[in-house]
């Protein structure tokens, strides 16, 4: 394989999964070189033929100048001879990974498999999934033989929805492969689009276990300052006054309470601990993080119902408004969302709660949470208003805007993310 023949389009590349990673890349990549993007999804296919981006992540410039055909025929994969894996690594009901769309893209792929091709997968793993898992069933499928036949190659995706400052350009890469000669030509085709350089694992399981840690470092770390902020609410002291301080010594870590949804931090812990535990080892404090994190949503639920009767307010058939629902802010995705879980706890004590979301889908939300989302709060209504996701849009409200949908002046404000510190003086103020 000689970068050349891509440049000169000689060669195609293919990328499977065009999701929140795989898309970004395959129209970086489509601005060099031929590429194919298959994704099963046909809906999708189609929109992406039109120009439409679901997510609305990415700007109308990332689809101009693109030499690239999305399909949804899994055939079509036989004209490249580099192929990107970038589905899905979700976890099922018992929080054990879901391996199936990876080893149904794996299958698709093993299925055009051609001497000389390489295959390196994106999708966040556990340590050893691609080489114990994937390799042996491309071989399988394809009778082809890893190493010699064709080469693999692991290099994680470190994208962060709604950040338009750290992108696949900027950000390095790592990058690996099964022997030396697949870490230079992956790494040649990746150099091809990441600008800030390239980090060369020494091996496919380095790779695999650098991405999982990343993710896991934050979960913990965020659930440290969720159970900080549990006991500092006990004292009543307020978490984020004490972290503007604290954060004034140089080798404080600027994390923040909040809730941890989405389908990477809340999910790629479970991936680690599952390879843990088949070998005889229970990891404490990744799960303690994972515990803390997952139980956040109802702990914020209770705590404005105590807040709620502790001022009087009507708990049976109050209603109270829900500022956001997407998994985290200035996003339109709603997968895994913890607001869900507050929305739950409220309406678990018999309160009605109207959700407003200016990015979320409704139609979307209704298929997953099966609630309805509302167009405009309504005025004078609300026993409380629980600011759960801190979009940009919610930045600027004032007191006024919030006195404006609570009941009278006695309302409660619930502010997730600490956005109205400093700005409510009035009404009942609570953050985590
Ligand atoms: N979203 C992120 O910020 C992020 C960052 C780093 C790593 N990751 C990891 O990257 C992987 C992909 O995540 P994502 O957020 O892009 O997912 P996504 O859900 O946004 O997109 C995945 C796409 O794959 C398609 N798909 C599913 N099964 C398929 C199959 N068998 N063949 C072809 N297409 C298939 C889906 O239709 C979807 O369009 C996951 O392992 C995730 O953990 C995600």
């Amino acid at each position: 394989m000689e970068i050349t023949d891509f440049i000169e389009k000689k060669k195609k590349i293919s990328v499977t999964g065009l999701g929140y990673v795989g898309l970004p890349l395959a129209l970086a990549l489509a601005k060099k070189v031929s590429v194919i993007g298959f994704d099963t999804d046909r809906a999708h296919i189609e929109a992406l033929r039109k120009g439409t981006d679901a997510s609305g992540e990415l700007p109308a410039e990332a689809f101009e100048n693109t030499d690239i055909v999305y399909t949804d025929h899994a055939s079509d994969l036989a004209e490249a001879s580099f192929h990107i894996v970038a589905v899905p690594t979700p976890i099922d009901a018992f929080n054990n990974p879901d391996m199936e769309p990876l080893l149904a893209a794996t299958r698709t792929i093993g299925a055009v498999l051609k001497k000389g091709d390489y295959v390196v997968y994106e999708s966040t793993v556990y340590p050893g999934a691609t080489e114990d898992e994937c390799v042996p069933l491309l071989e399988k499928i394809s009778g082809l033989r890893c190493g010699k036949d064709f080469k693999v190659g692991y290099s994680p995706e470190r994208i962060n929805p709604g950040d338009r400052k750290h992108t696949l350009a900027n950000t390095r890469k790592i990058v690996s492969g099964c022997d030396a000669e697949a870490l230079q030509r992956i790494g040649e085709v990746y150099a091809l689009v990441v600008d800030a350089g390239l980090h060369y694992a020494p091996c496919i399981k380095v790779a695999e276990s650098a991405k999982i840690i990343e993710n896991i470092q934050r979960d913990v770390n965020i659930a440290l300052m969720n159970e900080l902020s549990i006991i500092l609410g006990r004292m009543g002291i307020n978490t984020y006054d004490v972290l503007a301080a604290a954060e004034t010594k140089w080798n404080f870590l600027p994390f923040k309470p909040g809730l941890v949804g989405g389908h990477c931090i809340g999910v790629d812990p479970y991936y680690l601990v599952y390879k843990a535990r088949e070998l005889k080892y229970h990891p404490h404090v990744i799960n303690a993080g994972r515990f803390v994190n997952d139980s956040m949503g109802g702990y914020v639920g209770k705590r404005i119902i105590k807040r709620l009767i502790s001022m009087g307010r009507t708990i049976l058939n109050g209603r109270i408004l829900v500022l956001g629902i997407t998994f985290k802010e200035n996003v339109a995705d709603i997968r895994n969302s913890k607001v869900a879980d507050i929305i739950n706890e409220l309406k678990d004590y018999g309160m009605q709660v109207d959700v407003v979301d200016p990015r979320a889908d409704a139609a979307a939300v209704k298929r997953m949470y099966g609630f309805d989302l509302c167009r405009q709060p309504q005025e004078k209504a609300y026993e409380a208003v629980v600011a759960a996701v801190s979009h940009q849009e919610y930045q600027n409200l004032s007191e006024a805007d919030l006195l404006r949908w609570l009941r009278d002046e006695n309302g409660l404000v619930d502010d997730v993310k600490g956005i109205f510190r400093g700005k409510v003086s009035k009404l009942e103020y609570w953050s985590l």
